[in-house]
């Protein structure tokens, strides 16, 4: 497989590529817009088609890059099923798989950090890769305080789906601040401070007192990947 994990130094977002082999298929997941420049040359210098650019929520800390590479590669542009968007060429629901040659990526509903939150876990390799977005971050979780957010829903998201995977699961989350880049299931049940609760009330209690500031870039970023970023 191919798999390149890149960084958007701007919004500390990291995206995804996935491909069979190069010159195969790919798929992009949260790919940010100012950055196009360098998955066409990835693109291009790995003689990759683009299949799948995948968002796994309305971001509200960065652009998309969903409608620039449906311009350019004709790719589908793919949500889960509940993304309050009008843009998207393919949908997914719980469960549904994404298949790439003889990748398969299983789309996990998993509402909190917003309501049209997914996770993507690819099953076809051993041990399995599971891209959070920002539901489940290395020694964190995504804020649940805005963008029809619920702290509730993310500890059943967190705790009910993610958190059984296998303790082996490979864990890429769509940003990091502190520079770690991977993580695993059981790393996280063991370190994560946020996973340290004896139940969904605790949790809440801890997400509902967090009191940050919106990101700087929420007013753009919000109305334009309503619009695929374009
Ligand atoms: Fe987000």
């Amino acid at each position: 497989m191919l798999f390149r994990q890149l960084f958007d130094e701007a919004t500390w977002t990291y995206s995804y590529l996935l491909a069979e082999s190069e010159g195969g298929k790919a798929l992009l997941i949260d790919p940010v817009r100012e950055k196009v420049p360098q998955y066409q040359q990835l693109v291009s210098e790995l003689e990759l088609q683009l299949v799948y650019a995948i968002d796994t929520h309305v971001h509200a800390d960065h652009i998309t890059a969903l409608g620039k590479l449906r311009e350019l590669y004709q790719c589908e542009t793919t949500f889960g099923d509940q993304a309050p968007v009008q843009c998207a060429s393919r949908r997914v629901k719980d469960g549904e798989i994404i298949a790439l040659g003889h990748l398969q990526l299983k789309a996990i509903y998993t509402p909190g950090h917003t309501d049209d939150s997914y996770c993507f876990l690819l099953t076809s390799e051993k041990p399995q890769m599971l891209f959070t977005g920002d539901t489940l971050l290395i020694r964190g979780t995504g804020r649940t305080d805005f963008q029809q957010g619920d702290a509730r829903q993310q500890y059943d998201s967190l705790f009910n789906k993610l958190l059984k995977l296998p303790a082996d699961t490979l864990v890429y989350p769509g940003h990091d601040y502190k520079g770690m880049t991977v993580s695993t299931i059981g790393e996280e049940k063991r370190f994560n401070p946020r996973l340290q609760v004896n139940s969904a009330e605790e949790y809440c209690r801890i997400m509902d007192n967090l009191n940050l500031p919106n990101p700087k870039l929420m007013d753009v970023a919000v109305p334009a990947n309503l619009g695929c970023g374009l």
